[in-house]
């Protein structure tokens, strides 16, 4: 379920009512009637649902609060009555930003941004659910993910998209804030992983190690399109901009989790999959 809200993209869903017990209810996660039902319905809930662009928190984190916060307190409202357990999806952005070394699942959240700020306040309520009520819950926390279909608010695509269009690529400051980043795929099957394997009341991180700044990754998509880096445009940097995000996966390592795809290959085919759906990017356009 999801309310079609930013960074959905109705053209995903195209043809998939029906295909392997796949169906589509279109809903707020701060619904509780609803909620409630789908709820009692499920064998496992897994919690994507957010708010997630840290820049439209800064402009107005409301949304943010509702869904990140009061979305999440629903569902666990929802997984307590019904005894269902709860995948929830969470980001490195709890742990704020990093000098140096890489957060461990039980470092102290520190979250900079409304955005981040409002999902750290989300695993505080799982984790108080578990705690008080002993509902059964995890979380998963990931770095930056990339790939086919996400919104062009997102910095991967955006880079592709003004490329494709011969337009200037804003960059935030001087470019050289770091990001880990992964492949959509692999976060999939670190997730997967963990509704298999994992343990109740655990937390998980699940990273590559591929630790980029912004420049060399706007640089590498720029190579791979064959387009010239004078596209490239420094603006203003973001408040309170984090500098660097870093997760320590050992523990999902060593449940045997690996990422598969490497960073060349992956950004080779995410630009591949832009280059070959412009029709995606215009229903995308027509919705945000
Ligand atoms: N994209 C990343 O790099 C990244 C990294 C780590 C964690 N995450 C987390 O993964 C999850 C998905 O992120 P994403 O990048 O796909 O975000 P996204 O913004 O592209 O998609 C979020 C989805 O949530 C839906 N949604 C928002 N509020 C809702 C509500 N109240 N009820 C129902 N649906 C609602 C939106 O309609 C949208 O389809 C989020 O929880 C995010 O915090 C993302």
């Amino acid at each position: 379920m999801d309310a079609l809200k930013h960074g959905s993209n109705p053209e995903n869903l195209a043809g998939m009512e029906g295909k392997d017990g796949y169906s589509f209810v279109r809903g707020d996660i701060t619904d509780a009637d609803l909620m409630g039902r789908l709820v009692s319905e499920a064998d496992m809930v897994v919690n994507f649902a957010a708010e997630s662009h840290v820049d439209r928190s800064i402009t107005d984190a409301r949304p943010f609060m509702e869904s990140n916060i009061m979305g999440v307190f629903v569902l666990l409202e929802a997984a307590r009555k019904h005894d269902k357990r709860l995948v929830h999806i969470s980001t490195d952005e709890v742990f704020g930003s990093l000098e140096s070394g890489s957060a461990s699942e039980d470092d102290v959240l520190n979250p900079s941004s409304p955005y981040s700020s409002s999902k750290a306040s989300a695993e505080l309520l799982v984790r108080s659910y578990v705690t008080t009520y002993g509902i059964k819950a995890r979380i998963t926390r990931c770095t930056n993910n990339y790939g086919p279909r996400q919104s062009a608010e997102k910095l991967i695509p955006k880079v592709i998209k003004h490329a494709m269009d011969g337009k200037k690529i804003p960059v935030y400051g001087t470019g050289k804030n770091v990001r880990d980043w992964i492949h959509v795929d692999d976060h999939c099957s670190g997730i997967l992983k963990v509704m298999s394997d994992g343990r109740d009341g655990q937390s998980y991180n699940i990273s590559t190690g591929n630790e980029l700044d912004n420049l060399v990754i706007i640089r590498k998509i720029l190579g791979i399109m064959g387009k010239p880096e004078d596209l490239i445009e420094f603006v203003g940097d973001r408040p309170g901009h984090d500098f660097r995000y870093s997760l320590d996966s050992s523990k999902m390592r060593g449940m045997g989790w690996r990422p598969g795809t490497g960073i060349d290959d992956g950004l080779a085919r995410a630009v591949k999959w832009y280059a070959g759906n412009p029709a995606w990017w215009k229903a995308e356009d027509g919705w945000n």
